[in-house]
């Protein structure tokens, strides 16, 4: 498996990714700068995730990578793989950066190939049923970059941080 991947995710402050399925929170300007960021590259996400996009397609104008162990699965203009093994060829070589785009699972597993991270903390503490490690917690994770705390048109407070693995 490639080891250069980049887990990007939007946390609250208990770092929890969502809960029903769905986003926490989700913010504009943060979804703005989600599609900028992955346009033209790859994103690789879960079947779930998958199913929380708009009318269960794939997001538009990047390639969208999907593990599922159900080989009956299809979705027009996605790419299927069922295991890691095929995520790994799937991704081999592709020339762009690849998000690790969620949930839960996906980043548990994948975070081990990732050499960046680019969260948004929200300022908030919401219900979740869904988590991802604190990286702050994590020695072989060192933050890079803090950025000002921002109020989103939504009303709510949140700030991009990057990290980087350590050594990498
Ligand atoms: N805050 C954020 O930035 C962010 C980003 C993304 C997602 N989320 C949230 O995260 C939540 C979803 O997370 P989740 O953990 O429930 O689901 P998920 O990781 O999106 O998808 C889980 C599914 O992925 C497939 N899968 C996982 N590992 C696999 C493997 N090794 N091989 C083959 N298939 C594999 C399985 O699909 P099958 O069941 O089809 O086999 C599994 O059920 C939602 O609330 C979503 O909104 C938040």
């Amino acid at each position: 498996m490639r080891n250069d991947l980049i887990l990007i995710a939007a946390v609250d402050r208990n770092w929890g990714i969502g809960k029903d399925n769905q986003l926490l929170r989700p913010i504009p300007e943060d979804l703005k700068r989600f599609r900028e960021l992955t346009c033209g590259n790859l994103i690789i996400v879960g079947r779930k995730t998958l199913e929380s996009f708009k009318d269960k397609k794939p997001l538009p104008d990047r390639l969208n990578v999907v593990l599922t162990r159900d080989r009956g699965y299809t979705c027009q203009g996605a790419v299927m793989v069922h295991d890691l093994d095929e995520l790994a060829k799937a991704i081999e070589g592709f020339p762009g950066e690849v998000y690790l785009c969620g949930g839960e699972t996906v980043y548990r597993q994948l975070l081990r190939y990732c050499s960046r991270a680019l969260i948004t903390q929200i300022d908030e503490a919401y219900p979740a049923d869904n988590f991802i490690d604190n990286l702050d917690t994590l020695p072989d994770w060192e933050k890079t970059h803090v950025g000002e705390w921002q109020t989103s048109k939504v009303n709510v407070r949140f700030r991009y941080v990057d990290y980087e693995r350590r050594g990498s």
